[in-house]
C-alpha cells in the first residue's frame, strides 16, 4: 500500500474530524460537515470524482437569484473542485468501483481536507488516490487542490477530465425541481488555464472563475494545456496534480474585458506561486484565527471536538464586506433554507463574532442597516411605522419566506412565519445594543446603530394594541420562537423583547441627548422623530406585560396553560425527546408541547431581568414540554440548565 502522503497535515487528533468509510446514504451530510470556506466563498465537501447523488456546492456570500424559484436562493456556482480519472472505461469513483480503503480527514486547525481512497477496478487492479484541498483563508478568491494518483498494479493510460464544471444546479424544493441560476457569458482558455464568465439571471452579478493545473511525474512539471486529455502512467508511478482556481464577483457590466483582465492577472500571480507557499499562507491565516477563537476543554475529548467543529464552521463563514452579505442559517455549506438569513444570525451567531471578530459582528449589523429602506417598506406595507425586518432575508432585505411548501406526502403546508414571526425586529435591535455594550463603537452607533434602534422601537409602538381601560398593551397574531403555535396573542417572548426594544431605544435617545445633542438633532431631522414620540416608547414599554402563574411559570402566550397537557417523559440515546407516534404534527398546536426554547429563550436573552427562582421554575416546567425540533433549541436549554444547577440536564439534554 502507498503510504499516506499528507500525514504532516493530519497529525493532531484533537483537531481532526474523520470519515473512515464510504457510506453512500451519508454522502450529502458529509458534504456539509466537511465543507470549507473563508466567508467570501464556501464549498461543500464533495468527492472530487462527483459520484452519483453528489451535491457539489460552490457559493459566494450574498449572491442570490430568484429566477423561476418561489423565493430567491443562494446561487450554486460552477464547481472547480472536480477531477475525474477513467482507466479503460472505468471511472475511479466510489460508487462505480470497489473501495478497498476510504478515509477523509478535515483538519479544523489548518482548514484542510485530506483524503485517501484505494479503488479496485473490475480486473482487481488497485489505484491509490490521495488528495488535499483548501479554500484559502489568506486569499479569499482562491482554492487549491492537490491529487496524487498511483496505479499500483499496471501501467495504464488515464483519461483525465477536470476544469470548471458548469453543469451544477440548485437542488430546489420538490415543486420547483433543479435549476441553474446563471447564464454562461463566455468560456475559454488563456495561456495554460481555463475560465468561465457567468452572470446570475436576476441581479446580473458577473462572476469570473479561472482555473488551471499542472502535474508532476518525478521531477518533471507540466502545465496542462487542456482539461481533458490522456496520460500514460507506469505501474507504481505517482503523478501529482495541482489545481488552482480563482473566483471573483463583479457588479453587472456589459463589458467583460476589464473584469477578465483583472481576474486573469490575479489568477496568474497565484498559479505561478509554489504550492507550499500557498498552503503555508493559508495555514498561517487559520492559525491567527484560532489564536483568538479556540476554547479548550481538557476534560472531554468529545466535547472539545464538537466545540472546535462548530467554531471551525463559524470561522469558515466569517466575512466583512461592508454589509453586502450576512450569514445564512446554513452558512455557505449548502442550500438549506436557501441561504436565507434569519434571527439565527444576530441571536445565535453574532455573540461569537462579537467577542472573537467584532468586525464580522459589525458587518452583520451593517447588512441589516443597508436593508433599513426595505424594512421600512415592509412595515408600511403591513400598516405599521418604523422598520420591520423580514423573517427570511437574502439580498434585497424584502421577505423571502416561501408562503407554502409541499410535504413529501404531497400535502400543501402553508407558512405563516413571515406574516407573524415579528420578534426578529426586536432581536436585531437587541444585537445592535449588545454590539454597542461590548465594543463601545460610537462611530457605528452614529452611522447605523441609533437609527436601527429608533426605527425598530417606532415599529413596536405602532404594532402594539393599547387597551386604554386596562392600561395594557397587546401584541396579537404572532408566532413566537416556538413555531408549533401559530397566530397566538401576547407571546411572552415577543412582548418582552418589544418592551425591551422600546425602553432601550428611549434610554439611548436620552443618553445621546446628553452626550451629543447635535448628533441627536441630526438624527431627529433625518427620521422626523420628536422627543414626544420617544417618550411614547417609554410609555408603551410599561404597558407590555406577560402572565405568570402562581408557581412562577411564565405563560408562553395567552391561553397556553389551557392547552392539552402533554409532557415528555422519555428521551433517546442522544437525549432527544421521544413522543408517541400517535401524536400527529398537525395536532401539536393543541398541546403544550413546544418546538424550541421560547420562554427559556427570553430568560436567556434578558437574563438580568429575571430572578433565579423564576429561571428554575420555568426551566423545570418547559424542559418537560420541549421537543427540540430546531437545532437552535438544545444549547439554550443547556445554558439555562447550568444556570439553574441542573447539571445533569446541562450535559445530557
Ligand atoms: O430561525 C429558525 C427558526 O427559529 C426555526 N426554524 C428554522 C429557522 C432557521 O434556522
Amino acid at each position: 500500500m502507498i503510504k499516506d502522503l499528507y500525514t504532516r497535515y493530519t497529525e493532531d487528533d484533537a483537531w481532526l474530524i474523520k470519515e473512515n468509510e464510504w457510506v453512500r446514504s451519508l454522502q450529502t451530510i458529509r458534504e456539509a460537515q466537511l465543507a470549507q470556506g473563508n466567508g467570501y466563498m464556501g464549498m461543500r465537501g464533495v468527492l472530487e470524482e462527483i459520484p452519483y447523488d453528489a451535491m457539489p456546492g460552490t457559493y459566494l456570500a450574498g449572491v442570490y437569484d430568484k429566477m423561476t424559484a418561489q423565493v430567491t436562493e443562494l446561487v450554486n456556482l460552477p464547481n472547480p473542485f472536480n477531477f475525474k480519472f477513467t482507466v479503460k472505461g472505468e471511472k475511479l469513483d466510489v460508487v462505480a468501483m470497489d473501495i478497498v480503503l476510504h478515509r477523509r480527514v478535515l483538519n479544523l486547525k489548518k482548514g484542510l481536507l485530506v483524503r485517501h481512497t484505494i479503488y479496485q477496478n473490475s480486473t482487481k487492479s488497485l489505484f491509490d488516490y490521495q488528495s488535499l484541498r483548501f479554500v484559502s483563508m489568506s486569499n479569499k478568491n482562491i482554492g487549491v487542490m492537490q491529487i496524487a494518483l498511483t496505479s499500483q498494479d499496471e501501467s495504464c493510460e488515464v483519461d483525465i477530465n477536470t476544469g470548471i464544471d458548469t453543469s451544477v444546479f440548485n437542488a430546489g424544493v420538490l415543486t420547483e425541481g433543479r435549476k441553474r441560476h446563471f447564464r454562461i457569458k463566455e468560456l475559454g482558455q488563456f495561456r495554460n488555464a481555463g475560465y468561465v464568465a457567468i452572470e446570475t439571471l436576476e441581479q446580473r452579478h458577473t462572476i469570473i472563475c479561472c482555473s488551471g493545473f499542472y502535474y508532476e511525474i518525478g521531477r518533471k512539471k507540466v502545465y496542462a494545456k487542456d482539461n481533458i486529455f490522456k496520460l500514460k502512467i507506469k505501474k507504481g508511478q505517482t503523478v501529482k496534480f495541482t489545481k488552482i482556481f480563482y473566483i471573483k464577483r463583479y457588479p453587472y457590466s456589459s463589458n467583460l474585458n476589464r473584469y477578465k483582465k483583472e481576474s486573469f492577472q490575479k489568477f496568474y500571480q497565484v498559479f505561478q506561486s509554489p504550492f507550499l507557499r500557498l498552503i503555508h499562507r493559508h495555514i498561517k491565516a487559520w492559525d491567527t484565527l484560532w489564536e483568538r477563537a479556540d476554547v479548550q476543554i481538557r476534560e472531554s475529548v468529545g466535547l472539545q471536538h464538537a466545540l472546535r467543529f462548530n467554531i471551525y464552521h463559524m470561522l469558515s463563514c466569517a466575512h466583512s464586506d461592508k454589509g453586502f452579505s450576512s450569514i445564512g442559517a446554513r452558512m455557505l455549506s449548502g442550500e438549506g433554507y436557501r441561504g436565507h438569513i434569519f434571527w439565527d444570525a444576530e441571536i445565535f451567531l453574532m455573540p461569537f463574532y462579537l467577542f472573537v471578530m467584532p468586525k464580522v459582528a459589525k458587518n452583520m449589523l451593517m447588512y441589516r442597516y443597508n436593508r433599513l429602506p426595505a424594512a421600512r417598506d415592509i412595515a408600511k406595507g403591513a400598516g405599521f411605522r418604523g422598520a420591520m425586518f423580514a423573517w427570511e432575508s437574502a439580498d434585497t432585505g424584502y421577505d423571502e419566506t416561501p408562503s407554502w411548501a409541499k410535504d413529501i406526502d404531497g400535502s400543501i403546508v402553508r407558512i405563516y412565519t413571515h406574516r407573524m414571526e415579528h420578534h426578529i425586529t426586536a432581536d436585531i435591535a437587541y444585537a445592535v445594543y449588545k454590539y454597542y455594550v461590548v465594543t463601545r463603537d460610537e462611530e457605528f452607533m452614529k452611522q447605523a446603530g441609533y437609527e436601527l434602534l429608533f426605527e425598530t422601537a417606532r415599529f413596536w409602538a405602532s404594532r402594539i394594541e393599547f387597551d386604554r381601560r386596562r392600561n395594557k398593551s397587546h401584541i396579537r397574531h404572532v408566532i413566537g420562537p416556538d413555531e408549533f403555535h401559530i397566530d397566538v396573542n401576547d407571546n411572552a417572548f415577543t412582548n418582552m423583547m418589544a418592551k425591551w426594544n422600546l425602553s432601550t431605544a428611549y434610554r439611548l435617545f436620552g443618553a445621546l441627548k446628553k452626550k451629543s445633542p447635535q448628533e441627536l438633532e441630526r438624527l431627529q431631522k433625518t427620521l422626523d422623530l420628536s422627543a414626544q414620540e420617544a417618550r411614547g416608547w417609554k410609555d408603551a414599554a410599561t404597558t407590555l406585560t406577560m402572565k405568570v402563574n402562581n408557581k412562577g411559570v411564565i405563560e408562553q402566550f395567552d391561553g397556553y396553560f389551557k392547552l392539552k397537557k402533554i409532557t415528555v417523559s422519555e428521551t433517546d440515546e442522544d437525549g432527544m425527546p421521544i413522543v408517541s407516534p400517535k401524536l400527529k404534527t398537525k395536532k401539536l398546536s393543541k398541546t403544550q408541547l413546544v418546538k424550541q426554547a421560547d420562554v427559556l429563550m427570553l430568560l436567556y436573552l434578558l437574563a438580568d431581568t429575571f430572578s433565579h427562582p423564576t429561571k428554575v421554575a420555568n426551566f423545570d416546567f418547559y424542559i418537560k414540554h420541549v421537543l427540540h425540533k430546531s437545532s437552535l433549541s438544545p444549547a439554550i436549554h443547556s445554558l439555562l440548565a447550568s444556570e439553574c444547577h441542573r447539571l445533569l440536564r446541562a450535559n445530557t439534554l
